[in-house]
């Protein structure tokens, strides 16, 4: 999966822009790769965590009047990542090869955005960024020992609420059946018509309410979820999906809400927290490789049909390992 082109030529959340300082270095790992984070004139790069010059990690080294210092010999490099300076012969012309391995890197929705390929598209909209009516709550990421697709498939999974969220965004006792809802693919990813369900506690207020989902999956790891609750009252979680090994990882959420502002960032980091925790054992405990060959087609039922349907869209993009 972490292979796959339309991976690497997409963008993939690393780090929250406002913990990365001026001058800070950071190890990161993205696409099972070592990576390191820096930050210099306000920009934040990208680059393979290796010095090409004995291939020590950069991340241990420092940064120096704007450029990056190697922890081992002192090679200097810009922030386009060419050399600069080589302290043991500072007088001789520096060879072209000496250059760190870059990659693209961008900010946006208080993210640090890193494309380790070519990019494909844009950095997905994100449709309440700019609408000053939404307070923003950040929490997570929250770290699952699982491939990207089935995080995905966990958010966008209506049918686990009342077993895996009992009385909070579903009822055991009381499961409810799915009502038929169309999913529409596009050049913008996967988007679902509206879809009810009854929750006990449906947001931080934890009251009941009748809510109405509309999913929108813009890109193979970048899930979306918008929530109405009545009385105009909504809110959306924006959550990408790092891919930070095949089998791990990263789930960034960016809640938005246009209600209840005062005191309601603590209890929806709260629910937040409790929501996802409840979700990580499920799907980290999840064993698909374990199901014989030949059931693997058969089990899906009628309410699984974004999931079925999500799965076929990423084989279309050439995205593998995300069942069958
Ligand atoms: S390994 Fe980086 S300067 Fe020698
Ligand atoms: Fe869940």
């Amino acid at each position: 999966m972490i292979a796959d082109q339309a991976i690497r030529n997409d963008w993939h959340v690393v780090y929250r822009s406002r913990d990365l300082a001026e001058s800070a270095l950071r190890p990161i790992r993205l696409l099972g790769e070592d990576l390191v984070l820096w930050r210099s004139g306000g920009m934040a790069m990208a680059w393979l965590d290796l010095c090409i010059h004995r291939g020590s990690r950069l991340s241990m080294g420092r940064v120096l009047k704007g450029e990056m210092v190697c922890p081992y010999h002192g090679w200097r490099y810009d922030r386009e990542g060419r050399c600069t300076l080589i302290p043991s012969q500072p007088d001789e012309p520096i060879p072209r090869r000496a250059r760190a391995i870059t990659y693209h890197c961008r900010e946006s929705y208080g993210f640090v955005w890193v494309c380790m390929g070519e990019p494909a598209a844009d950095i997905p909209p994100h449709p309440e960024w700019d609408d000053a009516d939404y307070d923003k709550v950040y929490t997570g990421p929250y770290g699952f020992d699982s491939r990207g697709p089935r995080v995905v498939e966990n958010v966008l999974d209506v049918t686990h609420f009342p077993f895996v969220h009992d009385a909070m965004l579903g009822q055991e006792g009381e499961p409810e059946a799915i009502g038929e809802y169309e999913v529409r693919q596009s050049s913008e990813g996967l988007r679902t018509s509206p879809v009810q369900v009854f929750q006990p506690a449906g947001d931080h207020r934890r009251v009941p309410v009748r809510s109405t989902y509309t999913f929108w999956c813009p890109r193979p790891l970048m899930p979306y979820l918008a929530k109405e609750l009545g009385d105009q009252r909504r809110f959306s979680h924006f959550m990408p999906v790092t891919p930070v090994e095949d089998d791990r990882s990263l789930l960034w959420v960016l809640t938005s809400a246009n209600y209840d502002k005062d005191g309601a960032r603590a209890r929806i980091t709260a629910r937040n927290n409790e929501i996802f925790g409840q979700d990580q054992p499920i799907v980290n405990g999840q064993r698909p490789a374990l199901i014989p060959e030949d059931l693997r087609r058969e089990l899906h039922v009628r309410a699984d049909k974004l999931s079925v349907l999500y799965r076929r869209w990423l084989r279309e993009l050439g995205v593998t390992g995300a069942g069958d």
